[in-house]
């Protein structure tokens, strides 16, 4: 599948059906800079991935604003056509006060929804203002996707945890509506999910949605028996269906993914040529191995651990001190939730640690790169690496493990890729690693420094052959293939 059988499948299957897709982060912020307004994209896999398919598709995204100039851009319906300089689809934007923000999405969302999901001995927070806060905002968004349908079809394609009470709010406004939900965090084993006292109610909105989609059959297993041991329905385990009050609800897996081609065609531009010198000149890059390892600052990605076996790699191979940088790169998130801002100042001080133990001269084995970094600088920084580290402790799917892939059009470097991660299920030619073991972490470093070019090769040019085939328009068409097997004819 490529972006434009995407275009045709999905004009030739929504003729009647408006294509609206809602998440709560926003694919486009727009920011005060002196006395102008900027645009930037967020650090979100979920945006990464979702972009390119509206650009393709066309159609309505639904999100909650986030920049101090995103009220300044958009019109009376709170609308505003995207890309900005190369527009393709409209977003419109909901906003949130800094209450509901609080509760929300600080709150529910990621103090408890989060860490009960991923399993990585972060508490979860169960509190009740939190939750009613998360059902009121849920209404909010709701109401902003029933005004556009009104009593006509559409497909409403929701994403997420942050919106689990979506799709049946939608519902009992426009019930000629089919929607589709993707689930972007892992689904946990009924023994986890359980502990959260509003298990039925989310379970019960998830069922509103006509196809659910998680990106492994490991999380499909787990939500079927979550469901099972909750509440009263019929699974149809042969067909992943669930059936309940006289509806059904499909399970199905679908591995997300990235623009396989446009990464790989930017991969080979001039712009990346010249970022790559640019990167080396001002973060004095000139090793013989550079690594590099970029997230979004989570404790779900296994920074610290990754720091530690960098630590461990120099210790027990002291050959490489000098001869080798590590670069962490990554912004913050999350900032107002107490675990984000300590695990900021845990990596801050360890990789400062690190660098006193090891440096040599001017060398520093670990170096922060905390621009907020565009695809052209994602790309070159892969570009640049012997090897990429991905060490998520877990992880739904993990995208930077594909966009390392996918940038290596020179068919070199090795990706270090967590056994924990959804990507690690279909990239098998990857160093296959548990980060919890600094001795692992720490020798798949040395392997992947000491790896034979026509092993890097072999292995790279599979994983890549994997990224492309299963690229981001095949993730979406097989989504929309599914869902328009349930349309009614003519609408
Ligand atoms: O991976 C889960 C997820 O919610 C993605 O969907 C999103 O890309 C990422 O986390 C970023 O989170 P946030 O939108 O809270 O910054």
């Amino acid at each position: 599948m490529n972006k434009k059988k995407l275009r045709e499948l999905v004009a030739d299957r929504f003729q009647d059906y408006p294509f609206i897709v809602v998440s709560n982060r926003e694919p486009y912020i727009h920011s005060w800079a002196g006395e102008k307004i900027n645009y930037s994209r967020p650090a979100s896999g979920l945006v990464r991935a979702l972009d390119p398919v509206m650009q393709a598709c066309g159609g309505l995204w639904v999100a909650q604003a986030s920049g101090d100039a995103d009220a300044d851009v958009v019109d009376e319906e709170s609308k505003i056509s995207v890309p900005p300089d190369d527009p393709r689809y409209t977003l419109k934007r909901v906003w949130l006060t800094k209450a509901e923000e609080e509760g929300y999405y600080d709150g529910f969302c990621n103090q408890a929804l989060w860490p009960l999901c991923h399993v990585v001995y972060v508490k979860p927070r169960f509190d009740e203002r939190h939750w009613n806060t998360y059902k009121g905002v849920n209404q909010k968004f709701a109401d902003a996707v029933c005004t556009e349908i009104g009593d006509k079809s559409a497909f409403v394609f929701i994403q997420d945890y942050h919106l689990t009470l979506l799709a049946k709010k939608i519902k009992e406004c426009c019930p000629n509506v089919l929607t589709a939900q993707f689930w972007h965090i892992p689904w946990p084993d009924y023994e986890v999910f359980r502990i959260c006292p509003w298990k039925a109610e989310i379970l019960d909105g998830l069922l509103a949605n006509d196809l659910l989609g998680f990106h492994t059959l490991y999380d499909c297993n787990n939500f079927l028996w979550t469901v099972d041991r909750t509440l009263e329905c019929k699974i149809e385990r042969e067909r992943y269906a669930i059936v309940r009050g006289g509806s059904s609800t499909l399970v199905y897996p679908f591995p997300i993914s990235v623009d396989f081609k446009r990464i790989s065609s930017q991969a080979r531009g001039n712009g990346v040529a010249r970022e790559m010198k640019r990167l080396r000149h001002q973060y004095n890059l000139r090793q013989e191995f550079i690594g590099v390892g970029i997230d979004r600052i989570d404790y779900i990605k296994g920074i610290p651990e990754r720091l530690k076996a960098i630590d461990l790699f120099l210790n027990k191979n002291p050959q490489y001190e000098g001869r080798f940088t590590f670069v962490q790169a990554g912004e913050a998130s999350r900032m107002r939730v107490d675990e984000y801002k300590k695990l900021n100042e845990e990596i801050e001080e360890l990789a400062e640690d690190i660098n006193w133990r090891h440096h040599i001269g001017r060398w520093r084995p670990i170096v922060r790169l905390r621009e907020h970094a565009v695809p052209v600088t994602l790309i070159a920084l892969h570009r640049l690496a012997k090897f990429c580290i991905v060490s998520s402790l877990h992880d739904g799917m993990n995208l930077v493990a594909k966009e390392f892939v996918s940038s290596r059009v020179d068919e070199d470097g090795v990706l270090i890729l967590s056994r924990f991660t959804g990507a690690a299920r279909e990239l098998t030619e990857a160093l296959l690693v548990n980060p919890y073991s600094a001795d692992a972490l720490a020798d798949a470093i040395y392997e992947a420094v000491n790896m034979p070019q026509e092993e890097q090769q072999r292995r790279m040019s599979a994983l890549r052959a994997v990224v492309k085939e299963n690229n981001i328009y095949s993730w979406a068409g097989n989504i929309v293939s599914e869902i328009t097997k349930l349309m009614s004819p003519g609408g």
